[in-house]
């Protein structure tokens, strides 16, 4: 593993990443900050050295390097599932690849389910803190003190202050965000009725299939994360719906100008 990270940042440092100061992993709900990026190279994942390949509908594969509000970050555009059938190392590797780049500050994003009673589909949710049912861990097996230490320190995962940056940005910008716990479950099915029922006993606000794996490996190499999740459907007690992922597709669409808009101003802030 620490010579795949080291043959691909190489590359990518051939290729111009030249010090990036923020990575940005856009899951649903943030496609549209590809838009506010000034792009300095855009390469497809399966032109870099030891990257998977995504397969899901309405996840495009490309790692961006560029500036936003006068930022440089390293975006990618397109995250790994475990569901799609990588293994957690595979899933996390970006991250690890970020790290060697010189990235210190890590911003996740995904869609997911809320089961929050106060929560409305199109909502934005920032991130506090994580619960993870994933059936792999990406810290599984023998460790590299290379990148981090054996045991993880998770208490802080969410960075509190860039939290409350992001609180202020969106009450000058007049939107409604919440805080609260992302739990993830391995998908691909969305949850039953029951299931629901499970994670909202369990202490969560919205369930989703990714994220916690990224901030896992992410704290293992002691960068700060800031973590934010688009409502796109609802499992709350009795008014369970179908969900299917065209509905998720266009509810996280729909909110995705405002977050794109919140997260500029947001790096502006940072
Ligand atoms: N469950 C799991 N993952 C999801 C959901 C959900 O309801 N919505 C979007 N991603």
């Amino acid at each position: 593993m620490w010579e795949k990270v080291q043959q691909t940042v190489n590359f990518l440092k051939e290729q111009g990443f030249t010090n990036p100061e923020y990575a940005i992993v856009l899951g649903s709900g943030l496609g549209k900050l590809v838009d506010v990026i000034e792009i300095e190279k855009s390469i497809p994942y399966k032109e870099i050295p030891n990257f998977p390949v995504s397969t899901v509908a309405g996840h495009s594969g490309n790692l961006i390097y560029g500036t936003i509000a006068g930022k440089k970050v390293v975006v990618q555009q397109g995250r790994f599932h475990y569901y799609e059938g990588w293994d957690m190392k595979q899933v996390t590797f970006p991250i690890r690849v970020f790290k060697f780049l010189g990235v210190e500050k890590l911003i996740v994003s995904n869609a997911s389910g809320g089961v929050n009673a106060n929560f409305k589909v199109g909502d934005i949710m920032l991130i506090n803190d994580h619960i993870n049912m994933m059936p792999e861990h990406p810290l599984h097996g023998p460790n590299d003190e290379r990148f981090g230490p054996r045991f993880v320190d998770m208490h802080d995962a969410y960075d509190k202050k860039m939290i409350s940056i992001m609180e202020d940005v969106a009450k000058d910008e007049n939107v409604k965000i919440h805080k609260g716990i992302y739990l993830a479950l391995q998908g691909p099915t969305f949850e039953t009725p029951a299931e629901y029922g499970m994670v909202r006993r369990m202490g969560a606000d919205c369930v989703g299939m990714s994220t916690v794996p990224e901030v896992i490996v992410a704290k293992h190499m002691s960068m700060t994360c800031f973590g934010v999740s688009v409502i796109t459907d609802l499992g709350l007690e009795g008014i369970i719906e179908a969900v299917s992922h065209e509905e998720v597709q266009k509810a996280a669409k729909s909110a995705e100008k405002t977050l794109s808009k919140l997260i500029v101003k947001f790096l502006g802030k940072l």
